[in-house]
């Protein structure tokens, strides 16, 4: 483990008000996606769409890294360069995602253990050979009646600091993900109870497993109602949850908090993560970035619509999504600049 290369790495993931563009959704969660807009789903599409991604002109203007699949991480451009090595040369450093999903929990209906453990060691080195820099680990909590239990919460944290522990063994930076879901009717309230929980809970099992917390990246949801909670709040509100909840649970010595979207919209991703930065950004430890997946890729994979003649209106839409959220980490964003 090389203690230092793991700080500096992590400090550069959130350094110059950049953040992480998540380009890893597994291949049912990718073809899931294309099917809704009616793209054609198999690996040629996946292939064709994600060189349109790596090759945007001036994406490492907000993009510090990207998050790649155990796919996409062992394809090329047409070129014959791997997406690997384009994006280090522009500056962004490649990552990859480690775990293998979040299956059914046994004995908790209603609640996922993600896994992936078996064979990670070996499986890291070799991402490490490949050119990756970091990892990424997304467990999930779900909120619902009488859920979610300590078991999953307890389970999923022991599992995510077992693979952090990992990571830092191979001297790569792991992301640790625990995503409590927007999904439900749940208020802003009870979303904040589970995930202040969740993330002590997380931080018990880091330190416990003997992960050095300066070189690892949180990312984690945003504290907010559920998805068709009659009662929606503020961006304010959000903002004002969030940074509460965190500078209870999340300890300083950690570099940056990188939001994952959620399934929220662009505009309110970019908005939320904003007013967060206008009110908090000189009084927390931690940086507060982004590592948004759908909130910047969204608008241009419905551009793309799986034709190649579009690549070029559709990597402007995802500039201009990861320079909103760029400009969001400096509290500059408004809604204003949509649409231009
Ligand atoms: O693990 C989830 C992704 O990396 C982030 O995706 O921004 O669409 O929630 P999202």
């Amino acid at each position: 483990m090389n203690t230092q290369q793991l700080i500096d790495t992590a400090k550069a993931m959130v350094a110059d008000d950049k953040g992480l563009l998540a380009m890893d959704e597994s291949t049912p969660t990718c073809d899931k996606r294309f099917a809704k807009l009616g793209i054609p789903q198999n690996e040629e599409t996946r292939l064709i769409y994600r060189e349109m991604i790596v090759s945007t002109p001036g994406l490492s203007e907000s993009i510090s890294g990207a998050i790649l699949y155990d796919e996409t991480v062992r394809q090329q451009k047409n070129d014959g360069t791997s997406f690997v090595k384009a994006l280090s040369d522009t500056g962004i450093i490649p990552g990859i995602k480690v775990d293998t999903g979040a299956k059914e929990m046994a004995t908790h209906p209603g609640e996922k253990i993600t896994e992936g453990l078996d064979g990670l060691r070996e499986r890291l080195a070799e991402y490490v050979q490949m050119g990756a820099r970091f990892a990424k680990w997304r467990a999930v909590i779900t909120i619902g009646e009488g859920i979610p239990s300590r078991g999953c919460i307890e389970a999923n944290a022991q599992v995510l600091a077992r693979y952090a522990a990992l990571c830092q063994e191979a001297s790569l930076v792991p992301i640790v993900e625990p995503e409590v879901l927007m999904d439900g009717d749940h208020t802003l309230e009870r979303c904040y109870e589970v995930t202040e929980e969740t993330l002590r809970t997380v931080f018990d099992q880091l330190y416990r497993q003997r992960v050095v917390l300066e070189g690892i990246i949180l990312k984690p949801n945003m504290v907010l109602p559920g998805l068709i909670c009659s009662q929606q709040n503020s961006v304010d509100e959000v903002a004002d949850a969030t940074v509460a909840c965190f500078l209870r649970a999340v300890p300083a010595a950690v570099p940056g908090v990188t939001f994952l979207s959620g399934g929220q919209s662009s505009e309110l991703a970019s908005a939320r993560l904003n007013a967060m930065n206008v009110k908090f950004k000189s009084q927390v430890p931690w940086e507060l970035a982004f590592s948004f997946a759908r909130a910047i890729q969204q608008p241009a994979m419905g551009i793309w619509g799986g034709n190649s003649a579009n690549n070029v209106a559709a990597q402007k839409a995802l500039y201009h999504r990861a320079k909103c959220n760029r400009d969001a980490r400096r509290g500059e964003y408004n809604t204003a600049m949509e649409g231009t």
